[in-house]
């Protein structure tokens, strides 16, 4: 089996009194979507913006690529080459496509400042390299786009920046069926062209059709790390719900004593 890209050990989180992350196990391989799941307030996010560099964790181990790292902010994250695409997708409805791929980035290369059409051409060719062909124009401007092509640019964003991890909190949650075919699909092209995918999905279907591995959080503990071709429908439910299903999850004392 491969190594993993990015690995977690044993990470707390507490906002104040409330303890958020217990002692979290999190691995991400090249090559693959790594599910997250777990109910509301499970964590998935705090997770997610902890290894981001938005939040920082209170105690535990990050290594990248087999080396120790830490991860202080998202400038960190960057440099590691981690890119989270959020629920609430950061983009500038007034700006076009290319503005929005640019943009809080310095549009620079080696030090020189790039040209708009050096700026279009990256953007229109990272487009065709995740096979993008919905979208007609990358001088388009954001606001006219659909939901699913909004994703779409979200995540084409997040690999401009040669990234090798990149996060997916709820890409799906507000677009309709053919557009959550096509964002699924380009999430496995991810994967398939040697990312560490991240999905974040209340859509379990979804999850299992696309996943390698899935990991469950119940109320802030891994409650289950396992391939997703040995999970099915129910069990994953019964983790997310009870933190536990047949022979897995968190046993019963721990979870009651976390809840
Ligand atoms: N910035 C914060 N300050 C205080 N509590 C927070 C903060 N962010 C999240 N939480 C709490 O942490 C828990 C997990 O939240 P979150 O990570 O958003 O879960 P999920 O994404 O799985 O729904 C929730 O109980 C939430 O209220
Ligand atoms: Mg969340």
């Amino acid at each position: 089996m491969t190594d993993p890209l990015l690995e977690l050990r044993s990470v707390n989180k507490s906002f104040g009194p409330v303890q958020v992350l217990h002692d979290v196990d999190f691995r991400v391989y090249p090559g693959q979507v790594t599910a997250l799941v777990g109910d509301n307030g499970a964590g998935k996010s705090t997770l997610v913006k902890t290894i981001a560099g938005i939040y920082r964790a209170d105690s535990g181990d990050f290594a990248f690529d087999g080396k120790p790292v830490t991860i202080h902010s998202p400038k960190e994250a960057a440099d590691l080459g981690i890119e989270v695409v959020y629920q609430d997708l950061a983009l500038c409805d007034n700006l076009d496509i290319v503005q929005n791929m640019f943009l809080g980035r310095e549009a620079t290369s080696g030090g020189v400042v790039l040209d708009e059409l050096t700026m279009e051409e990256r953007a229109r060719t990272t487009l065709a390299s995740l096979s993008v062909r919905t979208v007609k124009s990358v001088r388009q401007s954001v606001a006219s786009l659909s939901g699913g092509q909004r994703q779409t640019v979200a995540i084409a964003k997040a690999v401009l920046w040669n990234s090798r991890v990149v996060l997916l909190d709820e890409p799906t949650a507000a677009l309709g069926v053919a557009q959550t075919r096509q964002v699924l699909d380009l999430v496995r092209r991810l994967a398939d062209a040697g990312l560490g995918v991240v999905l974040i999905s209340h859509n379990m279907v979804d999850v299992l059709e696309v996943s390698d591995r899935i990991t469950a959080l119940y109320l802030g503990r891994v409650a289950a790390d396992l391939p997703a071709k040995e999970s099915n429908l129910s069990q994953i439910v019964e983790l997310i719900t009870a933190g536990r299903s047949g022979d897995i999850g968190i046993p019963a004392a721990t979870a009651a004593e976390s809840a």
